[in-house]
């Protein structure tokens, strides 16, 4: 399974690459908000940091004006993966860029339904967002496994890169269902490290080590 990061912070992408885990990233109209950045050096710095996928999301709502912010993000480098929101013109400009070999990143995907069209438009990832299902008492997982079902049953190749991802069990969850990729906070990144009890180990090996007064150099 890989894993993305979901964030446009330079700074923490630098960090956790240097782990050698983080196999692209994924950033979204608000993400470049927040960092306070301009969206084209942004994502130009990701790509020289991380060779996997980047995702750079156009802002345009129109057939014709996603075409062009997707040629423009392309441009940037050969690893940016244009992100189009599954709308009908949205799903046209999927259709028109995959054919001109340009990756594309389907986003705000809350059904089945819309998954099954972005395969059929040849999206290269499907980003359903499980987070913002739970947020209004839905289930985001139970959409992750409809649509791994469904793929499964056509051997459609879009790969689902399960997003808006909350805490490490939505990790856990995406990968016991098969899904390719979930894109994750740098925090919940950081969060999978962690285990009380690996802790504690540690810290009693430590003092029983000290005990033996050897050292291993
Ligand atoms: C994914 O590509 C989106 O950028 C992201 O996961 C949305 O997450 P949110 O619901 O936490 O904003």
């Amino acid at each position: 399974m890989k894993l993305f990061l979901d964030t446009a912070d330079i700074n923490e992408i630098a960090k956790l690459n240097e782990t050698g885990l983080v196999d692209g990233i994924t950033t979204n109209p608000s993400l470049i908000a927040k960092s306070g950045r301009n969206i084209l050096q942004t994502i130009e710095e990701i790509c020289s940091i991380v060779s996997g996928p980047v995702s750079a999301e156009v802002t345009a709502i129109d057939y014709a004006g996603m075409i062009k912010e997707g040629k423009k993000l392309a441009e940037i480098a050969s690893n940016v993966t244009v992100k189009l929101p599954l709308t009908t013109d949205g799903l046209k400009a999927c259709s028109t860029l995959t054919e001109q070999n340009i990756l594309v990143n389907v986003t705000l995907c809350f059904s089945t339904a819309q998954a099954l069209l972005a395969a059929k438009a040849g999206a290269s990832f499907i980003s359903p967002f499980v987070g913002r299902l739970d947020d209004i008492g839905s289930d985001g997982m139970s959409l992750i496994s409809e649509i791994a079902e469904v793929y499964s049953n056509f051997n459609f190749s879009t790969e689902i890169l399960v997003a808006s991802v909350r805490g490490v069990q939505h990790v856990v969850d995406a990968a016991l269902l098969g899904a390719d990729i979930a894109t994750i906070p740098p925090k919940i990144m950081s969060q999978m490290y962690k285990h009380p009890l690996t802790d504690k180990g540690l810290e009693d090996f430590l003092i029983d080590w000290k005990s033996t007064g050897q050292s291993i150099l």
